[in-house]
């Protein structure tokens, strides 16, 4: 059944207090509740409906008075009270058993310890609560546990003393000041290594920081806490928002549904995204934990003091957080970098997923499991919403814009609506149609047509624009888009402007005296839609060199770079043209005072990426073509191949931006060692893989020996890795992926047969299933269905254990249709068989969609 916008009703009864009290034991945790519950003016005689899934009911009282089962009425989804007083106090007791939750939701034991998931609907699965954002109440938590397995009692706010509770436990009070939807509620407690430090604020406030880890880790916390003191001070400076609480506090748990979780005072993380050292992490570990631990860090203003009426308005939180967490990594290291990053993976994820059965809007109005709406479309197309609406008013309307929102609806629960009502204030516009792109799903495609007036020296540009129809929404309207354009004199001069598309077609014309010039379009992605243009290779290359914008640079080697692949796939063309491989290798060389950016140059487009591009999408034809590109591009860059790998690795190691570019660029070329045909590179790969002094460079080495498939220099680097590794289980992950990546069905089936595999471990699990069938696609989609094979079964044990994780992993299926018919016939198949097994909601939600 779906749930629907449409349907919003506010809950009829206000929470202002709520006291929860927790004896913890692995398998019966008791847990009391007192709910002081006022029933609203003009609400009726509504009944009090709380939430509840997965608990056993002990007692129910109300003012102390102890009620039968008569009294209420309870099912398996929640309990239901008729008669209730307009004021008064409701006391639950439920016991629930953490140590059997092996969905991750709600509390559960990760490592020995315990930890809690809440987002979007885990509450319900540890007290009968009205388990919906919109409901704020203030949080007092008493936590009572065993002093030896759980020295350290965790939850929200502000923490009380710790008192003894006999028989060997003890207890703890926290305090949550701020009013928080259930959601942010959190809980650990269990036995950790802790990494502490202290921050200041701008207004002098001292906070004490910790970041609690597994015995043995803590040195690997350095740079997670790092993070976070930047993205404070960031928060300061950017957006004027101060940290609201005395402390602050990160648990890393292994076992994790997803990246981290915003609960209020304390983020809980996935282990992957706080621990990193030089030997153990590589650069965009770095990189993502960064991001990371800045996002959940952001999220305290844009999704905790401010949060969302009802999970449709996910976005408001995610899209804007996003938004912050990007601009936030772009001023901590290149923003134009940072912006071709995003860009990737907007496009690898966001616009298939728009392409594809499983499309929505960013505010979708209707669902049918919300866990399978923390998609793409609303986390990575949200963010360009927002990039969008600050380039359309102005970086410094939009920081009024935000400083009124955060004034005016501080300590609520909002919708996309009171967020846009705020730039509307701000600016006197209306913001109606520019709200459609939260509203209509697909990806706009922008044509662009041009010609040259010699006679009057102008240059006519013809915008149009058309987004396809996606499922539910034939017809779409124009949307308005923010193009940055400019014309280039391919001397270095560029005339630059912005146009707002907000019609389904426009022309403009531009002057330029000098001659005939070069458009450029879409400089910086500005918009996250589809260019088409109809230019030759030689068009293309002169506009390369032309290009004064960095990101449309490298957009223009990658386009060239892509129609080559395509001619090499469908056959038109055999060999890889020699002038257009040496006018990129000499772009990458060119790059050489960037080398980030060289590094993103020489990566060419995945297979995942090539999808959009053709129909039907050949997977193995599109692989061997990249191949064949790598291959020349290897050959045509071996010198710099050559001297780059000779030179050493900078030294002392530093996580910095300016020296993971430097191992970004040595990666690429070790890359290129992987796909070329020098009957050496084995030998060379195995000698940088031994003599590796980081974790970026050695992982590098043991992928591209890989690429050169069974052979004993790659079982030597597998077998010294595993053997090196086997007691760290995040590095262990990387040597299950890079298998899975590069490997075919019966590698998946060998990885999953290894004692380490375990299905209960989510970040195991995507190691070997999520990488193959998202990163190693020509094995995935192979025609003889034996890819989809490997995974079925693996999907399905995961989904009885663990439905948030299997629905993910389903979505992999969601491109049959644009699939070479044998694959995509095979891909169907899969589908509906799925669809016949005993699937949790989340799945069959994804597989019902995925079949249409
Ligand atoms: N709010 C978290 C974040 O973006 C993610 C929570 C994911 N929850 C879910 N049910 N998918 O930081
Ligand atoms: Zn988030």
């Amino acid at each position: 059944v779906a749930v629907k916008l449409a349907d919003y009703t506010p809950y009829p009864f206000d929470m202002d207090h709520v006291e929860l009290s927790f004896e913890l034991d692995p398998d019966a945790t008791k847990v009391t509740a007192e709910l002081k519950v006022t029933r609203k003016a003009g609400a009726g005689n509504a009944p009090l409906e709380l939430d509840g899934e997965a608990l056993k009911l002990v007692s129910v009282e109300i003012d102390g008075r102890a009620l039968t089962p008569s009294d209420y009425s309870l099912t398996e989804h929640g309990l239901t009270l008729a008669d209730v007083p307009d004021q008064f106090t409701l006391r639950t007791v439920v016991v629930i058993a953490p140590s059997k939750n092996t969905a991750l939701s709600g509390l559960y034991m990760s490592g020995g310890r315990f930890c809690s998931q809440c987002e979007s609907v885990g509450f319900r699965r540890i007290t009968y609560y009205p388990d919906r954002p919109d409901v704020m109440s203030r949080f007092f938590v008493t936590i009572v546990a065993d002093k030896e397995a759980c020295p350290i009692m965790l939850s929200n706010g502000t923490p009380g003393d710790v008192k003894d509770a006999g028989n060997g436990r003890h207890t703890i009070t926290w305090d949550d000041p701020h009013k928080k939807p259930s959601y942010l509620f959190a809980l650990c407690a269990g036995d950790y290594d802790v990494y502490r430090d202290s921050f200041t604020t701008m207004s002098g406030k001292h906070i004490d920081l910790a970041i609690h880890v597994d015995k043995g880790d803590a040195d690997r916390a350095a740079w997670a806490m790092d993070s976070l003191k930047r993205s404070m001070t960031w928060d300061e400076q950017t957006y004027g928002r101060e940290y609201d609480l005395g402390v602050f506090n990160i648990v890393a748990v292994r076992d994790f549904n997803f990246g981290a979780m915003e609960n209020k005072g304390l983020n809980v993380f996935n282990s992957a995204y706080v621990l990193a050292d030089e030997d153990s992490a590589t650069d965009a570990d770095f990189e993502a934990i960064e991001s990371i631990v800045a996002h959940e860090y952001f999220h305290n203003w844009t999704g905790n003091r401010i949060t969302c009426r009802d999970w449709f308005q996910l976005c408001l939180k995610e899209g804007l957080t996003v938004f912050r967490d990007q601009n936030f990594s772009a001023d901590m290291r290149s923003r134009p970098v940072q912006r071709i990053k995003d860009v990737i993976r907007l496009r690898s994820r966001q616009f298939a997923e728009d392409a594809g059965p499983l499309a929505h809007p960013v505010r979708p109005d209707n669902y049918g499991s919300i866990d399978n709406l923390y998609t793409a479309t609303v986390y990575e197309k949200g963010a360009e919403v927002i990039g969008m609406l600050r380039r359309i008013i102005g970086e410094e309307t939009y920081r009024k814009g935000m400083d009124l929102y955060f004034e005016r609806h501080d300590g609520q629960a909002v919708t996309i609506e009171d967020f846009y009502k705020c730039f509307e204030d701000v600016t006197g516009k209306d913001f109606t149609q520019f709200r459609l792109w939260y509203a209509q799903a697909g990806t706009p495609r922008v044509t662009v047509e041009e010609s040259w007036d010699e006679a009057t020296k102008e240059l006519t540009i013809n915008l149009s624009q058309t987004t396809p129809p996606t499922p539910g929404q034939p017809d779409k309207k124009p949307v308005p888009i923010p193009l940055e354009l400019a014309v280039l004199d391919g001397k270095g001069g560029t005339d630059a402007w912005m146009t707002v598309l907000d019609t389904a077609e426009t022309t403009i014309t531009r002057k330029a005296a000098a001659g005939r010039p070069l458009l450029s379009v879409n400089r910086d992605f500005s918009a996250p839609v589809r260019v088409e243009r109809d230019l030759t290779r030689d068009q293309r290359l002169a506009l390369v060199v032309a290009e004064t914008d960095p990101f449309n640079q490298w957009e223009g080697v990658r386009t060239l770079v892509t129609e080559e692949i395509l001619k090499l796939s469908e056959g038109s063309q055999t060999r890889p043209d020699s002038e257009l491989v040496g006018a990129i290798a000499a772009a990458i060389r060119n790059a050489g005072d960037d080398p980030a950016l060289a590094a993103l140059l020489t990566r060419l487009p995945e297979v995942g990426e090539l999808f959009l591009e053709r129909e039907p999408a050949d997977p193995v034809a599109l692989h061997s073509a990249r191949k064949r590109l790598q291959a020349a591009l290897a050959e045509a860059l071996s010198d710099t191949v050559g001297t780059t790998l000779e030179a050493p690795s900078p030294a002392p190691y530093a996580p910095s931006a300016e020296q993971a570019g430097v191992r970004a660029f040595r990666g690429a070329c070790i890359n290129l060692l992987g796909a070329s045909e020098d009957k050496d590179a084995r030998r060379k790969l195995l000698v940088l893989y031994q003599k590796a002094t980081n974790m970026t460079e050695r992982l590098a080495a043991m992928r591209a020996l890989t690429m050169h498939g069974e052979c004993p220099e790659r079982d030597e680097a597998l077998a010294d890795f595993e053997t090196n590794w086997k007691h760290n289980p995040i590095v262990m992950d990387k040597w299950f992926a890079v298998q899975a990546g590069q490997g075919t069905a019966e590698t998946v089936a060998e990885l999953a047969a290894h004692p380490e595999f375990d299905l209960k471990n989510p970040n195991r699990v995507r190691s070997v299933v999520g990488v193959f069938s998202t990163a190693n696609l020509a094995a995935f989609h192979a025609p003889d269905g034996s890819g989809y094979r490997a995974v079925e079964d693996i999907i399905l044990k995961a989904d009885a254990a663990n439905p948030a994780l299997a629905a993910r992993l389903i979505t992999a299926f969601e491109q049959w249709r644009v699939l070479e018919p044998k694959a995509g016939a095979a891909a169907q198949a899969t589908l509906k068989r799925l669809q016949e097994a005993k699937l949790s909601p989340n799945s069959a939600d994804i597989v019902g969609r995925a079949l249409g």
